[in-house]
């Protein structure tokens, strides 16, 4: 009896409450606070570019340098992976991968919205000493050739937007495939070990077999010295075109860009136009721009110097931006950040200042006339 008497009690005053609660003043209109204001990004490469703004980098500066580390996240909207996904880093081993370098750059690029571009499958250079001494029948060089690139696209999916599938595919001189080694008395091979065990058609299987790895990945092919060598430019206008003709997925190009303050302009415009008319994606991947092509030793870092380098920057950006219909501008990255960072410094061992900022990552004249020509 207790209980129900209780239960009752529990009822109407339940009743009772709600009805008070419906018959409460309605809350006042919620104000909502002001928005935070827009904050339009006017001073930096990122903030003010009408594209993609990257820069191939390095992992162990990325590890180490603040400074070098506080350039990209305020500067770069894409980064490049320079090195950590060669096959010497990447594949030590025939059976082993080693994902570490790559990984550290691809978190980076997640946690701070950076584009990320995968740099590159395959290349005639930079192969390791296991793959250069590999014997085995056309049937285990593909496998070995397919296996790479699977491997490697799948375990940056959905983390690389982009890859370079193959690089330098071409001879300079008369743009024709790399088979043989055409210079042998030089010490290094031009050749290709791809295209002597796999045949021509790798490059196309090297797109297909990307493409299945990750068919969400946007596919480039890249090269050097579109610029200054037409029959280059015609042999990847070819393939393009037969790419096409056959459903091959491919993307992009990359123009590399590695340049000098002398270089033709002439022949920089012809070769973004011809390459942006096969309607494909367009990315000047690798730019830089040397002061001291002949590497005088004497030379000084001249005002006269740097005027013609934030010249040529200016130049090159504002031809992309007119050139390039916007659909297909998928940006321009530089090779590296600080001039003291440039493969010409610590690669080709050069006297020069390539890059858009210092040793000391302040900014050089080059860099306030590159970020006026990408503005939007
Ligand atoms: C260079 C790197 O910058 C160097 O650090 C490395 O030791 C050799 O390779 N074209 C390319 C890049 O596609 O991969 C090259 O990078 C520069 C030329």
């Amino acid at each position: 009896m207790e209980v129900k008497i209780k239960y009752l009690i529990l009822f109407f005053a339940a009743v009772i409450l709600s009805g008070l609660y419906a018959c409460k003043k309605p809350d006042p209109v919620a104000i909502t606070p002001p928005l935070p204001p827009v904050v339009t990004d006017t001073t930096t490469l990122k903030g003010v570019a009408a594209f993609k703004i990257g820069a191939a980098i390095d992992v162990y500066r990325l590890q180490t340098d603040p400074l070098y580390k506080n350039t990209l996240l305020n500067q770069q909207s894409s980064i490049t992976i320079e090195n950590a996904v060669k096959w010497p880093t990447v594949h030590p081993s025939q059976n082993s991968f080693d994902f570490s370098g790559g990984d550290y750059i691809a978190d980076f690029c997640m946690a701070n919205n950076k584009r990320l571009h995968g740099h590159c499958l395959i290349w005639y250079q930079a192969n390791p000493d296991w793959l250069n001494k590999f014997t085995g029948d056309s049937l285990a060089w593909e496998n070995l050739f397919k296996t790479h690139i699977q491997t490697v696209v799948a375990h940056y999916k959905g983390k690389a937007t982009s890859w370079d599938v193959v690089n330098e595919a071409f001879h300079d001189g008369d743009g024709t495939l790399r088979v043989q080694d055409i210079n042998a008395s030089d010490n290094f091979d031009d050749g290709c070990i791809w295209a002597r065990h796999l045949g021509a058609d790798y490059i196309a299987r090297a797109f297909l077999y990307a493409h299945e790895a990750d068919p969400d990945a946007l596919l480039f092919y890249n090269e050097y010295g579109q610029e200054w060598s037409d029959a280059k430019t015609a042999s990847i206008i070819n393939m393009v075109n037969d790419f096409k003709a056959r459903r091959i997925p491919i993307s992009g190009l990359g123009l590399q860009m590695h340049t000098d303050i002398n270089a033709s302009n002439d022949g920089i415009a012809k070769a973004i136009q011809k390459l942006a008319a096969t309607g494909l994606l367009i990315h000047i991947s690798e730019l830089d721009i040397s002061v001291n092509p002949s590497n005088d030793q004497a030379l000084s870092y001249s005002a006269d110097l740097q005027k013609k380098q934030a010249d040529k920057y200016a130049f090159i950006a504002t031809q992309y931006k007119t050139l390039v219909p916007k659909a297909q501008q998928y940006g321009i990255t530089t090779w590296n950040v600080g001039d003291k960072d440039s493969w010409i410094r610590t690669y080709i061992m050069h006297k020069d200042w390539p890059l858009l900022f210092d040793d000391d990552y302040a900014k050089k004249s080059c860099y306030f006339s590159f970020r006026d020509a990408v503005k939007n």
